[in-house]
């Protein structure tokens, strides 16, 4: 099948398309900030708390189940204190991207809900993994879980009826989705979302995490971290926690797991403990949206 939109159509598309949200000013911001070297704590607070939306969100993840200090956060200065910098600033770019998307394809017959589900589960379980093998910071691990179905959503955004087309064909011929995509357009949602991620100017390693999450040979830099996503992502699959529109489950790359250097026994055990954590993961959700 030739595909409807060769990939350099679609990206010349993605250019001059005025469907494409525009990088959300605060996430702006937030990127001068960390490439700022004499940028401060006050520096962030002042950016978050300028957009009420983003601070109100911010405030009510740092106080949920998820981070389970026993007082209560009231400002942006305290939950930097308390759950840290790094924390605050990667929930800030995560809360600013998926507000800006969550608004704009609303309407689209895909369940959206389900995906934004599957996503915050896949960063719960990419946290959950960094944490058991003492990985680097768990925030931007966190960021990389959420955000690494991005390409999806830019999909949706930019070509909303040919994308719910694809994601119909797959499931009528239970064909991964990833696949119908290529096919489609030429590429998929993988290298889409490494698109917008890069025109943003997104972090390097989450750039990398949203190019190479369905590489299962990858060995490139951070491979640590992008086979964690790779991970996660199977396994909020496996458990049915949100949807990730595709009606395939490809099966666990032992590459994957010899990558990161998780045991099979470890990677049950992370399994229960993501499907116990269904909870806090609705509950994040609900703060999201
Ligand atoms: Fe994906
Ligand atoms: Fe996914």
């Amino acid at each position: 099948m030739e595909p409807r939109l060769a990939a350099d159509e679609l990206r010349r598309h993605i250019v001059r398309t005025k469907r494409l949200p525009t990088i959300p000013i605060v996430l702006s911001k937030i990127l001068d900030l960390i490439e700022d070297v004499n940028s401060s704590v006050f520096d962030l607070e002042e950016v978050i708390s300028h957009d009420q939306s983003i601070a109100a969100k911010v405030l009510g993840l740092a106080n949920s189940a998820f981070y389970g200090f026993g007082r209560k956060i009231d400002t942006i200065s305290q939950a930097i204190i308390v759950i840290g910098f790094n924390a605050v600033k990667s929930l800030a770019i995560g809360v600013s991207i998926f507000d800006k998307f969550y608004n704009t394809v609303q309407g689209t017959l895909l369940d959206l809900n389900g995906l934004w589900m599957h996503s915050v589960a896949t960063a719960e379980g990419t946290r959950l993994i960094s944490e058991r093998l003492r990985r680097g910071n768990l925030e931007a691990s966190f960021i990389c879980g959420l955000l690494h179905d991005l390409g999806k959503v830019a999909f949706i955004s930019i070509l909303p009826n040919d994308y719910q087309e694809a994601v119909a064909e797959s499931l009528r011929l239970n064909r991964r989705l990833y696949e119908v995509e290529q096919e489609a357009f030429g590429v998929a949602h993988d290298t889409l979302g490494s698109w917008v991620a890069e025109r943003w100017h997104l972090p390097s390693d989450l750039v990398r995490c949203l190019h190479e999450h369905h590489n299962p040979s990858y060995a490139g830099q951070d491979a640590e971290l992008v086979h964690t996503v790779g991970v996660a992502d199977y396994l909020s699959k496996k458990l049915g926690l949100g949807s990730s529109i595709d009606p395939v489950l490809q099966p666990l790359a032992s590459n994957s797991l010899r990558v990161i250097g998780l045991t099979v026994d470890q990677l049950a055990g992370i399994e229960a403990a993501l499907l116990e954590q269904r909870g806090r993961i609705e509950q994040f959700f609900a703060i999201l949206k």
